[in-house]
C-alpha cells in the first residue's frame, strides 16, 4: 500500500504520531500539521515533498483543494502544453488517467519512502498538489515556476469530497453515512487539506500579489464559459493560442477532449485503477454539476457554513 501504513518505521512516522488528528470521511485519520489537515495517504508526500522538491523555473504546478477540479485541469493544462505534440485524436488522454499524466507530489511521487528522480523528466514537468502556498516548497515559491489554482463553490467541493470519501472501503474502518455525523468538524475547516478557506485564501493572495506566477480560477467559471478560461489559462503559460489556431477551432477541440462527457465514458476512466490513490479512476468522475450540494445539505447546514466561509474571506475581495 502506498498510505505508508507498509512502510518501515522512520523519522517521519515518529513525527506524525504525535501530530493531533481526527477522523476523515471514509474513517482513515486526518493529520494536523503547521496549519493543514492532511489525509493519511498524503502526510509522508507532503513532509517529504516539504524537505526534497527542488523547483525549475520552467516547472508548472496544479494546485487545489480535493473535489474543486483538479482532474479537470490536469486534463486541459496537460493538452494546452502538450498541443504541438500530440493531436486531440491521438492524446494520451485517450488511455492514461489525467492523475497519471500529472502526478501528485504528496499522495504519488513523494508517497514512498525512496525518493523520486524527477531530474530528467523534459521541460516543462507538470506536477500537482493540494498543499496549500504557505506550505509550499520554498524552492517553488522562490522560483520563476507558474501556479495554477482551480477552486470550487465550497458547499459543492464539500459535497463532492463526502461521495468520494463514502466509495472507498478501507481496511478496518467504516466510513462516516452522513455529513451531518462530523458537521461541527466540517465548520471548524477539519477536512482533508482543509480549512478551505486558508487554502483558497494564500493562493488568492498570492495571486493579486504575483499575478505572472500564480493564476487563480474558478471551476464554475471554466464551466460558465471554458474558451475564454483556456486562453487565460495558455496565456498565462506563456503558450497563446495563435489566430491560426483559434482559426481551426484548437480550443474547441482541447475543451471537447477534457469534457466531463467525455473523459468520463473512457474506457480508461470507467474500468482503470488509480494505485497511488488506491481509487478506482471512475470516482473522480461524479455529476460534475454546479450547485449539486442542495442534494445532501440541508438550507441550515449550507447557511451556516457559507456564514463561516465568509467571515473567514471578509475583506479580502473574494467570495463565492
Ligand atoms: P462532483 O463530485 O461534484 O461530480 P477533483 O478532480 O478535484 O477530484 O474534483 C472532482 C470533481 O470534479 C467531481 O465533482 C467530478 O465529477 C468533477 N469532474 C471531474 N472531471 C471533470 C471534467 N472533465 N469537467 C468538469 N468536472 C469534472
Amino acid at each position: 500500500s502506498s498510505n505508508g501504513e507498509n512502510e518501515p518505521k522512520d523519522e517521519i512516522q515518529g513525527l506524525v504520531a504525535n501530530f493531533p488528528s481526527e477522523k476523515n470521511w471514509d474513517g482513515t485519520p486526518l493529520y494536523f500539521y503547521k496549519g493543514v489537515w492532511y489525509p493519511v495517504f498524503g502526510i509522508r508526500g507532503a513532509l517529504s515533498f516539504q524537505q526534497h522538491f527542488i523547483a525549475r523555473d520552467t516547472d508548472i504546478i496544479l494546485a487545489s483543494m480535493p473535489k474543486s477540479g483538479t482532474t479537470w485541469l490536469k486534463a486541459l493544462t496537460f493538452s494546452v502544453v502538450n498541443r504541438h505534440i500530440y493531436s486531440p485524436k491521438d492524446s494520451p488522454l485517450l488511455t492514461t488517467p489525467p492523475h497519471e499524466l500529472v502526478r501528485f507530489f504528496e499522495m504519488d511521487l513523494y508517497s514512498k519512502s525512496q525518493l523520486p528522480d524527477l531530474e530528467h523528466l523534459p521541460a516543462p514537468r507538470i506536477f500537482s498538489s493540494h498543499i496549500h502556498y504557505e506550505t509550499l516548497p520554498q524552492s517553488i515559491r522562490g522560483s520563476g515556476c507558474k501556479i495554477v489554482y482551480i477552486c470550487r463553490n465550497p458547499l459543492d467541493q464539500l459535497v463532492s469530497g463526502f461521495h468520494f470519501a463514502r466509495k472507498f472501503k478501507r481496511e478496518n474502518v467504516n466510513p462516516l453515512s452522513s455529513i451531518d455525523e462530523s458537521f461541527d468538524n466540517v465548520c471548524l475547516g477539519i477536512r482533508s487539506f482543509g480549512p478551505f478557506w486558508d487554502s483558497v485564501l494564500g493562493y488568492w493572495k498570492a495571486s493579486l500579489e504575483r499575478p505572472d506566477k500564480v493564476l487563480f480560477l474558478k471551476y464554475e467559471d471554466l464551466k460558465e464559459d471554458i474558451t475564454s478560461n483556456l486562453k487565460k489559462l495558455a496565456e498565462f503559460l506563456g503558450l497563446p493560442f495563435s489566430e491560426k489556431e483559434e482559426k481551426e477551432g484548437v480550443i474547441e477541440e482541447i475543451s471537447e477532449l477534457c469534457s466531463f462527457d467525455n473523459l468520463k465514458d473512457l474506457e480508461v476512466n470507467k474500468t482503470g485503477f488509480f494505485k497511488s490513490a488506491g481509487a478506482p479512476n471512475s470516482t473522480y468522475f461524479r455529476k460534475a454539476k454546479v450547485g449539486d450540494w442542495c442534494n445532501d445539505l440541508s438550507p441550515f447546514m449550507a447557511e451556516r457554513f457559507l456564514k463561516i466561509v465568509e467571515e473567514k474571506l471578509a475583506g479580502s475581495g473574494l467570495s463565492f
